[in-house]
């Protein structure tokens, strides 16, 4: 059994320790705005914060969360109004969608620590995710938006 916060509240679940949280937050959660890309920590698609740092949800192990803060897309904010969230829509930055999710947490976490990210900063942490569709320049432009560096 793994004891975690979730999204701001208390969650236990009855799972082997080494079950990836990916698989937890989907399958014994039901919350499947955290994506499954890989499976391999190879696209990103599947990142939340756990203690607000970015982490790849399919290659953390269920019994390293227990006592820690996880938050998914679906805790970012409470009406989807997340600076970014804002700045997704303004910048009309998805195609598909699919790796959207983890974009978006990767980047919510790199503003948390640098609130005023260069193209270079962007682009070393955005790296960590894939984006199949290659939405990667607006991308980069929301980041600045959210970060208030874009005015249009
Ligand atoms: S699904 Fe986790 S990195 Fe691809
Ligand atoms: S929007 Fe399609 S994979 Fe990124």
């Amino acid at each position: 059994m793994a004891e975690f916060k979730l999204n701001g509240k208390s969650v236990s679940v009855e799972v082997a320790n080494d079950t990836p949280l990916l698989w937890v937050l989907r399958d014994s959660l039901h919350l499947t705005g955290t994506k499954f890309g890989c499976g391999i920590g190879q696209c990103g698609a599947c990142t939340v914060h756990i203690d607000g740092v970015a982490q790849k949800s399919c290659m953390f192990p269920i019994g390293g969360v227990a006592g820690k803060s996880v938050t998914t897309i679906e805790g970012l904010s409470d009406e989807g109004d997340h600076p970014l969230q804002l700045a997704w829509i303004a910048e009309q930055v998805p195609q598909c969608g699919y790796c959207q999710s983890g974009q978006i947490m990767r980047a919510a976490s790199l503003l948390s620590t640098t609130p005023k990210p260069s193209d270079a900063d962007i682009d070393e942490v955005m790296s960590e995710n894939l984006c199949r569709c290659g939405t990667y320049q607006r991308i980069r432009r929301a980041i600045h938006r959210a970060a208030g560096e874009v005015v249009s």
